[in-house]
């Protein structure tokens, strides 16, 4: 088929991604493959699934550590942009995959590759993202995805590997299909599939079930610097510790769960669970934050900036000509978002319960019901008149 010569693979050590080695290798002619595991901190054993990668065939197999990256470069961006897909899900997933595009690309120039490859299947969003991120930051290189082409059932992939020294999965392989990463899980598949069940308490690993949560509340402070968060407790923490420490502590108190019916970008509507404590706690401060430090103008125009970029992350637009120009004004509005919030952890809720600000634009002279109010009642009067005057006009003329 003469695909290519050199191939980057995104290789996550499963058996999908191993399949993909032989197979880019006999059916597709590609001389050389390259595997590139990317540490987002989903907790596998990234030494193992490096010499996994050798063995099913990688000429060269790597190991890239971009935690940081993930969460300065993707995550925080978020944070800034309050980013929920269809109000709820905070995009871990989808965050993660312009950065695995990013370092595939990287690699791929560095290697001389002339193509580099996926593991996604036809149906998902991940397909989306990595396909236009790799176009958006080389458009010469081309994009294999062999799952996508391959029509293999499960069994058939399992029995194509073992062919060539892939073992099959020890432990019988889980129902659910699962994606994890510093800024949380999602879970699919299996009994999920039926939108009515409800999910079993074995898919959650991050957050408690709230009959095992403590019986009494916690109170913690989140700093934020220009709308990204940079101390717990008063403590300055670095971007990773901090949300690895925010998933245990609100994870702790079950909180982040979310159950939700996703419009996928190819389509279809699927069921997903996402666990993402840190993420979930962060937006709702660094939004509470926004509310005392921005104007109310600026605050209600961002919200549709908010609901667009989230769309376009989710749409797998991250390198584009519209992200760039929403982040110009996202950041703009960031200037005076700094201060800190204190948020109470109970029972799988966040409460909000204080925040302040050296910009803070809350002025208790005129907000008071108090003694010292320096509001000016009297100027209400001719500012009513003018504003309602065209509901006044058109009230008369509809009497006529
Ligand atoms: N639906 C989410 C997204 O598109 C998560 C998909 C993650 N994949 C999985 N196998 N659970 O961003």
């Amino acid at each position: 088929m003469g695909h290519a010569k050199k191939v980057v693979l995104a290789y996550s050590g499963g058996v999908d991604t191993s399949v993909c080695i032989p197979y880019l290798k006999h059916e597709w002619g590609v001389e050389e493959v390259i595997t590139l595991a990317a540490d987002l901190g989903q907790g596998d054993e990234l030494e193992a699934v490096r010499e996994k990668a050798l063995k099913s065939g990688a000429s060269e197999s790597l190991v890239a550590d971009v935690k940081l990256s993930f969460v300065k470069d993707y995550a925080f961006g978020a944070i800034q942009a309050n980013a929920l897909y269809e109000n709820r899900y905070p995009l871990g997933t989808s965050l993660a995959r312009p950065l695995i595009a990013k370092i595939l690309v990287e690699t791929a120039e560095k290697y001389g590759a002339d193509a580099i490859a996926h593991g996604c299947t036809g149906k998902g969003n991940d397909q989306v993202r990595f396909d236009i991120a790799v176009a958006a930051l080389n458009p010469n290189i081309k994009i294999l995805a062999p799952a996508r082409e391959w029509g293999m059932s499960r069994e058939q992939t399992i029995a194509y590997g073992e062919k060539f020294g892939i073992p099959s999965p020890v432990k019988k392989s889980s129902p659910y299909s699962i994606d994890r990463n510093l800024l949380g899980r999602s879970i699919e598949a299996g009994v999920l599939e039926d939108p009515a069940t409800e999910p079993p308490e074995e898919i959650y690993l991050m957050t408690k079930e709230i009959s095992h949560t403590p019986d009494e509340p916690e109170y913690i402070e989140i700093g934020f610097t220009r709308g990204i968060p940079t101390t717990l407790n008063g403590e300055p923490k670095s971007p990773v510790d901090l949300i690895e420490q925010l998933n245990l502590v609100a994870g702790n108190h079950g909180i982040g769960r979310i159950d939700m019916i996703e419009n996928r970008v190819v389509g279809i509507k699927s069921r997903e669970i996402y666990e993402a404590p840190a993420m979930f706690v962060l937006i709702q401060a660094h939004r509470d934050l926004e509310s005392l430090t921005l104007t109310s103008d600026v605050t209600h125009y961002k919200r549709g900036i908010e609901e667009t970029y989230s769309q376009i992350v989710y749409n797998g637009l991250w390198y584009s000509p519209l992200k760039a120009a929403l982040d110009a004004f996202i950041q703009k509005t960031q200037e005076r978002v700094s201060g800190s919030v204190r948020v109470k952890l109970f029972k799988g809720n966040a409460f909000i319960v204080g925040r302040s600000s050296e910009n803070s634009l809350y002025t208790p002279d005129l907000a008071t019901y108090g003694a010292e109010d320096k509001f000016n009642h009297k100027a209400a009067e001719g500012f009513i008149y003018i504003w309602g005057l065209p509901t006044r006009i058109w009230s008369q003329q509809s009497r006529k």
